[in-house]
C-alpha cells in the first residue's frame, strides 16, 4: 500500500502513552535475574494466578526480543521519529527492500511500534494487578551492526543477533498444506521455501558498510530480512493462541487473543514481502559472495499449491481431529510446552548468538513458569 498521502501517522496519545510505557519499563529496576521461583510475588502473581502472571510475563519476554530486533530493523531501513527513534537508515539496504515493496520502511516502523507498545502494555499489566514486570536490560550485550545508519549508542547493547540466522521457513508450505497439521502430524518435514536459509547462517542486515556491495549480496541481506519477518512473526501468531488455552482469568485470556491477532497481521504482510524475493523480477538471486540463493518459487521446479507467491492466505487444513472437516486455522496452537517451543525456535534461529549462559537461564525459567501454567490454577 502507498502511505505517500497519509497524513503524519503517530498520534498525541499514542507517543504519549508508549513514551509513559517506556519510562514504565527503564525505571523497573529488578533485573531479571530477580525473577527466581523464590519471589513471593512470582509465586502468587500479585493480583493474577500464578499461572496468568507467568503467561504474561513470557509474552512479554518474547515482545522485549522481538522489539529489539525490529529496532535494529527500524534504525537502518525503517522510519526513525518519536515513536520509533533512533537511527538515520542506510540508503543502500533501504533501497532493496523497497525492491521487495515501496512501503517496506513503514511496515517495518509500524511492526517496530506495535512490539514496543506490546512488552510496554503487558509489563505496564502487570505491575498493575501487583506483579514483576519483566526486564532484560541486563543482558544487552551483543555487538550488532556497525554500518553507518545504526544507533551508535546501542552498538554493543543489543539483545539479540540478527547477523548469523538459520531460518525454517517451512511455515511457508505448513500454510499453504491442506493434509498436514503440525498438531496432528508431529513428525511430518513441511518442505523450505529457502533450503539456503534453512542451512544458514545469514545476515539479515549489513554488519559493516563492507555489506553495501556488491548488489547481489545486499540485495540478498535484504531477501533474508524478508524471510526473517514473517518466520518470527508466525512464531508469536501461535503462540498467543497456544498460550491462551491455559489463561484463568478472562482479562488475561483477553489480553492474550487481543495481542495474537496484531502478529498475525505482521506475519501476513511479511509473507506476501518474502514472495516478491522468490519471484520475477527479483528472483532468481544467487549472492556469489557466500552462494545464499532466492528461488523463483513460481517456476519449476517449485510453484503449484505448495510454493506459488500470490498463495498468501492459510490453506484449510486438518484440525483437532481427522474426523473432522479441514478448517482454515492457525497451526500450530498446541498448548503443551509452547512457550519452551518458542524459546527453542528462536535459540535454533541463532537470534541468541553470543547471549550469556544466565541469559539462557532466565529465559529458560520464564518458559518454564508459562508452560506449568493450568487453567483455572
Ligand atoms: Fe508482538
Ligand atoms: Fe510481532
Amino acid at each position: 500500500m502507498n502511505t505517500s498521502a497519509k497524513s503524519p501517522k503517530s498520534s498525541i496519545n499514542r507517543r504519549s502513552f508508549v513514551k509513559g510505557g517506556l519510562t514504565v519499563a527503564g525505571a523497573a529496576t529488578m533485573g531479571a535475574g530477580l525473577l527466581t521461583q523464590s519471589s513471593p510475588l512470582l509465586a502468587q502473581g500479585g493480583g493474577l494466578t500464578a499461572g496468568d502472571a507467568a503467561l504474561l510475563r513470557f509474552a512479554a519476554a518474547a515482545e522485549i526480543l522481538e522489539t529489539d530486533f525490529w529496532v535494529q530493523y527500524n534504525e537502518l531501513a525503517g522510519i526513525p521519529d518519536q515513536e520509533v527513534p533512533g537511527g538515520t537508515g542506510s540508503p543502500a539496504y533501504t533501497r532493496k527492500l523497497k525492491n521487495l515493496d515501496d512501503d517496506f520502511d513503514e511496515y517495518i516502523h509500524d511492526n517496530t511500534d506495535d512490539e514496543i507498545t506490546h512488552f510496554t502494555f503487558l509489563n505496564a499489566y502487570l505491575q498493575s494487578k501487583g506483579a514483576e514486570p519483566v526486564n532484560l536490560d541486563q543482558f544487552r550485550s551483543l555487538e550488532g551492526s556497525t554500518a553507518t545508519g545504526v544507533n551508535e549508542e546501542l552498538i554493543g547493547k543489543r539483545l539479540t543477533n540478527l547477523t548469523q540466522l538459520t531460518l525454517d521457513t517451512s511455515w511457508w508450505t505448513r500454510y499453504r498444506s491442506d493434509s498436514h497439521n503440525p498438531d496432528l502430524d508431529p513428525d511430518f518435514k513441511f518442505p523450505q521455501a529457502v533450503s539456503d536459509l534453512a542451512a544458514g547462517p545469514h545476515t539479515a542486515i549489513p554488519r559493516t558498510d563492507d555489506d553495501l556491495h556488491p548488489d547481489h549480496h545486499i540485495q540478498a541481506i535484504a531477501n533474508t530480512a524478508a524471510f526473517h519477518m514473517p518466520t518470527i512473526e508466525q512464531g508469536g501468531n501461535s503462540l498467543y493462541p497456544s498460550m491462551a488455552q491455559r489463561a484463568t482469568s478472562v482479562e488475561v485470556l483477553r489480553i492474550l487473543i487481543s495481542i495474537g491477532p496484531t502478529e498475525t497481521m505482521h506475519f501476513q504482510t511479511w509473507a506476501d514481502k518474502a514472495g516478491a524475493a522468490v519471484s520475477r523480477p527479483l528472483a532468481p538471486l544467487t549472492d556469489h559472495t557466500n552462494g545464499l540463493t532466492f528461488p523463483d518459487l513460481n517456476s519449476p521446479p517449485f510453484g503449484g499449491d505448495d510454493f506459488e507467491t500470490s498463495l498468501i492466505m492459510p490453506e484449510p487444513c486438518p484440525f483437532l481431529s481427522r474426523s473432522l472437516p479441514p478448517c482454515s486455522v492457525i497451526r500450530p496452537t498446541e498448548t503443551t510446552g509452547a512457550a519452551m517451543g518458542v524459546l527453542k525456535f528462536l535459540t535454533d534461529m541463532g537470534l541468541f548468538i553470543g547471549q550469556s549462559p544466565a541469559f539462557f537461564d532466565v529465559m529458560h525459567s520464564l518458559a518454564a513458569a508459562a508452560d506449568a501454567a493450568t487453567r483455572g490454577v
